[in-house]
């Protein structure tokens, strides 16, 4: 037997070539994320959990399941398991030294309405960084009519955004000022976002690659950490789109590890990771 076949006879769940590529391909129609071979342990990992609820035997069953009637129920669980979802409290600070900066800008000169989206907001950390960067920004955000847009393809993900709850450890990031936006819960290691924060945020489920219900225009765009998992002519479109949703000379910013070099010549970079609205 060769190792990999020894690995395969191990697992619980079979998981043959041809469940992968149907899954893969299925992954990337749905949520434009590109699952190559080297992801297929992960694959099996995150998905190896659904079958057990489902009370599946292999993996060619959960196939079947996906293309059948039932499908369709099934299809948000399957989007869930396989997104990536790491994130975190000021992640990347540049990012909201700079948003702190140009809110002030805003603010000082008169603006009556700031609009800022996160548009892979995973559990939230990302727009409650923003609305604390502009609570820290902008004296009153009351009589400014602040609002921040946070979407993500996972409604799990989601919902832990509009629960407001993490832990200790996770809020360790945040800087001592903005402390006060958070609340303690007993004695637990448990906190939550104060009510302040939360009535700046607006969350919803939102995939990327469909139709946006969204007016626009925002004076800054977070698109961070999420394009890594798509092809070039996706990042393209999206770019492209997302250009659309802000005037000239409005903010884009971008994961550490990404750039729209060969991507879109709409945007100028002016520090790092950090865009502007060109064309
Ligand atoms: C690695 S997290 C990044 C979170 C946050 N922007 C940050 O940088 O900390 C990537 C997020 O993108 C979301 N995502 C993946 N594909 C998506 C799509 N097609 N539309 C919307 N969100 C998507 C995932 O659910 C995940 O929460």
């Amino acid at each position: 037997m060769t190792n990999a076949n020894q690995i395969e006879h191990q697992r619980e769940f079979s998981f043959s070539d041809s469940d992968f590529r149907f899954l893969a391909g299925l992954a990337n129609q749905k949520t434009g994320i590109v699952l190559a071979e080297h992801k297929r342990d992960m694959v099996y990992g995150r998905l190896a959990r659904r079958l057990r609820a489902l009370g599946l035997q292999s993996f060619t069953e959960y196939c079947e399941l996906l293309q059948s009637d039932a499908g369709h129920d099934e299809l948000p669980n399957l989007v869930n398991a396989i997104t990536t979802n790491l994130t975190g409290f000021f992640r990347e600070a540049h990012h909201f030294e700079h948003l702190k900066t140009e809110a002030a800008k805003w603010h000082e000169n008169g603006a009556k309405r700031i609009r800022v989206w996160s548009s892979a907001c995973s559990s939230g950390m990302e727009p409650y960084s923003i609305a604390m960067t502009l609570k820290s920004a902008i004296p009153n955000t009351d009589k400014c009519d602040v609002r921040i847009l946070a979407t993500d393809i996972d409604s799990n993900m989601v919902n832990t955004g509009i629960a407001g709850e993490y832990t200790l450890s996770d809020v360790e990031q945040v800087p001592a000022a903005s402390k006060q936006f958070i609340q303690n819960m007993g004695a637990g290691n448990r906190v939550k976002m104060s009510p302040q924060l939360k009535q700046l945020i607006t969350f919803n489920t939102l995939n990327l690659l469909n139709p946006w219900p969204i007016k626009g225009p925002f004076d800054a765009i977070f698109c961070r950490n999420v394009v890594i998992y798509f092809d070039k002519a996706t990042k393209q479109k999206l770019f492209s789109r997302m250009a659309e949703l802000l005037p000239m000379g409005g903010w884009l910013y971008i994961g550490h590890s990404e750039n729209l070099h060969g991507i879109s010549d709409r945007f100028e970079l002016v520090g790092r990771t950090i865009y502007r609205r060109v064309k």
